[in-house]
């Protein structure tokens, strides 16, 4: 059998891409080596959250003497959490498994190499059997960057150095941990651990926490959190790791900090070795899949979407690039944008972001005019976060009168990102904004409200 689509890999991209493949009657292979839903589904944003949902429970009990109501005896049972992560991701597990077969995808378990291309379409390898598909998505996500620092590999096998799999299934709480890197796996982490009682200290090599969120939001977070007592090293190189402590340079001095575990969280990068892309030619850029705005490779009828191609690396880009690949195979004209891609950083408090940075508009020589709120005009807010010092940053291009940016940091800030980047998808003029209704009070009213002020 010949099929008309051959999906490798079944994270967000791919297991969405062979959803609205089938549902649209293609007749499709999905190829997963370990289980469905990715990364994301199963070591990544849904148990992480998952795990942070109880701390945040955890913490307003702790701390529930603000808000009126006095709490005894609280516990944290982390086991219990880890037990409801694993239940959560069985759901979702098995709610991916039913949709994809409502659509008529089958699925193969094992994993998938590209074999080459014959007169018939593309030949897969799995578990010594080929399957041939016309066309070929490609969708096999990215792996933690393990750095060449002495004590890694022998910390890794040993079990003392964890990456996102192992941190979100660890049985008990270690009592310090150290966090290398403070981008959005290192904080949403030092979060949960910090809440949870472990030491936490995280090293940086910047100067700031946060990669590019906007500046005054990254140093408000890490107010936030030196307050609830993380320690941060920045413009810190970790240059060993030895049996308990982690050893790093900073000004020119070496320094050792005990560790009873340590969580590894420099970056991701593309999967592309082994799935056996140099048998059909695919064109590989600075360790990515190289791909057009269809997410097309350079090959004919083959595609890439996902953390593979490099292009954001988050799930909800993934979604949206297994849509435009879909799109385009059925014949409909789409292209991905990605100017208006929200981020959101499930700390708490959350950050949220959408399009340009003050620093990134002044790099484009864009002419552009800044509003920066405090959270506390948003009645909601106030009500609902104690002690809050949210801010709301707004960037609107001055020539063309239209958002380009929207900052925020406070709760709920991550359900309410989306109204902004659809104000940036559509290119909404600053009049337009302000004749739309918020619902009140809701912390939402922010945008409003800064909107006002040009
Ligand atoms: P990241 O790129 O967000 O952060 C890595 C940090 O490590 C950077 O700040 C970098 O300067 C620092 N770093 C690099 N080498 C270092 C070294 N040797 N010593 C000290 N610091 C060093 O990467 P992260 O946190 O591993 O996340 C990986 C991917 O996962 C990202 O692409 C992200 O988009 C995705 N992700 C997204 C989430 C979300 O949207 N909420 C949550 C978790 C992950």
């Amino acid at each position: 059998m010949i099929y008309d689509l051959i999906v490798l890999g079944g994270g967000p991209a791919g297991y969405l891409a062979a959803e609205r493949a089938g549902h649209a009657g293609l007749n499709t292979l999905l190829i997963e080596k370990r289980s469905l839903g990715g990364v994301c589904l199963n070591e990544g944003c849904v148990p992480s959250k998952t795990l942070l949902h109880s701390a945040k429970i955890y913490d307003y009990a702790l701390y529930s003497k603000k808000y009126g109501i006095t709490c005894e005896s609280v516990s944290f049972d982390h086991q219990a959490v880890i037990a409801r992560k694993n239940k959560v991701i069985k759901t979702l597990v098995t709610g991916i498994q039913m949709q994809l077969k409502k659509n008529k995808v089958t699925v193969v378990e094992g994993y998938g190499k590209i074999l080459g291309k014959t007169r018939e379409g593309y030949e897969i390898g799995v578990n010594d059997k080929t399957y041939i598909g016309s066309r070929l998505l490609i969708a096999t996500g990215s792996a933690p960057v393990i750095p060449p620092i002495p004590g890694v590999k022998e910390g890794l096998e040993k079990g003392t150095i964890l990456t996102n799999r192992e941190i979100l299934d660890i049985q008990k709480v270690p009592e310090s941990l150290v966090v290398i890197g403070g981008g959005v796996i290192g904080l949403e982490m030092a979060s949960y651990f910090n809440s949870v009682g472990s030491k936490v200290t995280v090293i940086e090599m910047l100067d700031h926490i946060a990669g590019n969120t906007d500046r005054d939001i990254s140093n408000i977070l890490m107010k936030n959190y030196e307050r609830k007592g993380i320690v941060f090293q920045l413009h810190s190189k970790v240059t060993e790791i030895r049996k308990g402590e982690v050893v790093y340079e900073k000004d020119g001095q070496k320094i050792s900090v005990q560790a009873e575990k340590v969580l590894l969280s420099i970056g991701r990068k593309p999967v592309i070795e082994g799935i056996g892309l140099e048998n059909i030619g695919i064109e590989v850029q600075r360790g990515r899949i190289r791909v057009d705005e269809r997410c097309k490779t350079n090959i004919p009828e083959v595609y890439a979407a996902g953390d593979v191609n490099g292009r954001s690396m988050l799930a909800h880009t993934a979604y949206r690039e297994a849509e435009v690949c879909i799109n385009n195979i059925l014949g409909k004209k789409d292209i991905m944008r990605y100017h208006a891609i929200p981020a959101v950083i499930y700390t708490n408090p959350e950050v949220a972001s959408v399009g340009e940075t003050e620093e990134t508009a002044k790099q484009k020589g864009i002419d552009f005019q800044v509003v920066n709120l405090t959270m506390k005009y948003s009645g909601r807010y106030v009500a609902e976060n104690e002690d809050g010092d949210g801010i709301c940053k707004l960037l609107l291009d001055k020539k063309y009168k239209k958002l380009i940016g929207v900052h925020m940091i406070g709760n709920p800030v991550s359900e309410i990102i989306f109204g902004a980047a659809l104000m940036l998808e559509t290119e909404l003029k600053i009049d337009d904004i302000k004749e739309l209704v918020f619902p009140h009070p809701t912390v939402s009213e922010i945008i409003r409200e800064g909107i006002f002020n040009f």
